[in-house]
Order: C-alpha cells, then structure tokens, then sequence
C-alpha cells in the first residue's frame, strides 16, 4: 500500500485536492493518504503555516499530493512553499507543458518541460533595508546547486527521449551570477554529446515562446525566471487549470503540486479547474510504477476534454469542480489501459 502525504492548502486548494484524490481512488490503485492541513488558519492556530509534523510525514513517506498555500504579499510570514521546497531540499522543479487535445490555444505542437532551479536565486529571502527607501535583495547562485539543477536537466531529457536542452539565462547582465549558472550548464552539456544544447536570454526566450514555441524541448532556468516562465507555458497550453508540476528532491522525495496557486478570486465556490491536479496525481501514479493507472487517469481527462461538453470556466465551460471530476471518473470507467 502506497502512503501519501496530503496537504490540501487552502483556497482552491481543497477542492482541487479533493478532486485528485477521487480519481486516484478511481483507479483502484490502494493508497494510504496522511492528510495534514496548512496555510493561513494553520499559522493562526500554531504560530507556522506548515508545522514540524508535515514536514516528518513527507520525509516518512518520501511522496506528497500538495494543494496551493496562500503566500501574504509584502508583509507577514515568508512562502510556505518556498518552505516546504528548501527544508526539504526539493532542488528541481519539472512543470510540462504540452498541448491538450480538445483545448483550443493559439499554439499548436507546443510539447516542452520547464526545469525550475528550486533552492536559491532571489528566493534565497535574503533582503534588507540599507537605508530608509533603499533596499537590497540578494541573488544567490551557487556552482553547486547549478551543476545539480543542470545535470537533472539533462537525465531528464535523456530518460524522456528528449532532444535539446535550453538553458535560460541573463549573463549579459548579471556576468557573475548568471554567468556562473551558465558556465555550468556548459560543463554538464559535454556530459551528454547525444542532447542538443543551446542558450537563450530571457527576455528572447519570452519573445520566442509567444511566437514559435514549438522549437523548445526541455529548457533548464534559475529559479526566478522558472516561476515567471512557467506560468507563460501554462498560457500557451490552455491555462494554469491545466499543468501540473513535480519538486524533486536528491534523495528521491518528490511534492506534487500545480503550477497555480490559490485562486482566492475563485475560492470556495467550486469553480475551479481540478484537471492540473489531477495530472499531478498521473504524475505521481507514474513515478511509483503504477504506468496502467496514470494512463487511465490522463485518457479520461483526454476524453472529457476532447468531448468538450463538461468544462470548467477556464476552458469555456459551465461544469463545477466536482462536475467535471464526476465526468473524468466516467471517463476513466470507459477507457481502456493502452498508454497515454
Ligand atoms: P493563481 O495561480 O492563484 O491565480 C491566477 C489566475 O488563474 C486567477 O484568476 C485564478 O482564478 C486562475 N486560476 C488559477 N488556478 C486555477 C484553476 N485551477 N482553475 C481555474 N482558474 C484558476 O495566482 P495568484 O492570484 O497570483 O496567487 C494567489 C495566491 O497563491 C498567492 O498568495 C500566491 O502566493 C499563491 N501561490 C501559491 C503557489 C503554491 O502553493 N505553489 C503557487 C503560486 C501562487
């Protein structure tokens, strides 16, 4: 029996979560889940969005099902993921983004992974204030957790029978910082003669996605320009209902959780799209061998999306969270187990 750890969140998070775990329980696969909550109700209550006991049943279990925490803006407790991902030392951040049939986007062929480097760079929440209105905040970018993002980037690439890594980058700029990533990259790329590899600055890389981004692959970036450019993947694809996200961690733990994240616009009212979710827990399916179950999960979200008749807002549709569920756990029923 698989034991998971589930953290629901908070906004969307519950219901999203709670459509997950329905469609695992579709599937038959038997799974223990340690259901813990965390957010803002949570640092209420506790003094901590995200207690010790969270934490002790990730690294437990080594596997966890996460909805989106709720991060105040400007002020008040630093980001309960951004906690959960260095306390946990989940280094990598894979976030896919491909096309789904039935979604209609501007794009067509876009089929590409973005490796989000996940432990530092202006995350590292080294800020102060010099002066009055003066204030710094530091970039931290090491050669050690480069080289570790870079080579991920590329087993990634190797194990999915992927053909080009890009390697994201503002060295024209910030020489040292971004430099040294990119001096990285490099080193790891002559490791792997069989991958393609390019670079790419940014804002190029933005200009690029928007008008032909069915030439990227797998694109490995610091951590900053993964947030912000995965969120432009999720775009090109049909949204942030849609795409889900893996944190891995050296020593194999991996947190499932979208790319989205609390929607407090659309919070409680059972209007948001669960599919992004629901494809994480594919993920997750997938990764701990159970390939005939992930399959089923996907070929059910692919029938509900292709059938367009049950859709949530997002995608043009009426359905509510738990109507759309409802559809894929049909779906799934009708599917037979021929891969994905
Ligand atoms: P957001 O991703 O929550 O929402 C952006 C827009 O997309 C909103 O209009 C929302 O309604 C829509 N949206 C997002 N997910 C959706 C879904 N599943 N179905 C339908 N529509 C969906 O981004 P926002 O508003 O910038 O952030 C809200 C809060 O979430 C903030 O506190 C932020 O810090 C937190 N956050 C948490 C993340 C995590 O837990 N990993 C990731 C990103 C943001």
């Amino acid at each position: 029996m698989l034991t998971v750890t589930l953290i629901p969140g908070d906004g969307i998070g519950p219901e999203v979560v709670e459509a997950a775990v329905r469609v695992v329980e579709a599937t038959g696969v038997p799974v223990q889940w340690e259901r813990f909550e965390a957010g803002t109700e949570v640092m209420n209550k506790y003094g901590t969005p995200l207690p010790d006991e969270v934490f002790n049943s990730v690294l437990r279990n080594r596997v966890a099902l996460k909805g989106p925490i709720t991060t105040p803006i400007g002020t008040g407790y630093s980001s309960p993921n951004v906690m959960l991902r260095k306390r946990l030392n989940l280094f990598a951040n894979v976030r896919p983004a491909k096309n789904l049939p039935g979604v209609r986007t501007r794009y067509e062929d876009v089929d590409l992974v973005v490796i989000r480097e996940n432990s530092e760079d202006l995350y590292s929440g080294l800020e102060h204030i010099v002066v009055p209105g003066v204030v710094e905040s530091l970039k931290v970018i090491t050669e050690r957790a480069s080289l570790r993002i870079a080579r991920f980037a590329f087993d990634y690439a190797v194990k999915h029978g992927r053909k080009k890594v890009t390697a994201v980058h503002k060295a024209n700029i910030m020489k040292l910082s971004d430099g040294l990533f990119l001096e990285c990259c490099r080193r790891v790329a002559r490791d792997y003669p069989q991958i393609e590899y390019e670079e790419l600055i940014v804002d190029n890389t933005c200009m690029q996605l928007v008008t032909r981004p069915e030439r990227f692959d797998v694109m490995v970036m610091e951590n900053l320009y993964g947030d912000i450019i995965s969120d432009l993947c999720a775009g090109l694809v049909g949204g942030l209902g849609l795409t889900p996200s893996a944190n891995v961690g050296e020593d194999g733990i991996v947190v499932y959780e979208a790319v989205h994240g609390s929607a407090p616009d659309i919070a409680g009212r059972n209007l948001a799209n669960p599919i992004a979710l629901i494809f994480c827990a594919a993920m997750m399916l997938e990764d701990q061998g159970e390939q005939e179950a992930a399959d089923r999960v996907r070929r059910g979200v692919y029938r509900v999306l292709s059938e367009g008749k049950v859709l949530t807002r997002d995608l043009g549709g009426t359905a509510t969270t738990t109507e759309i569920t409802d559809a894929i756990i049909a779906a799934m029923a009708q599917e037979s187990a021929s891969p994905a």
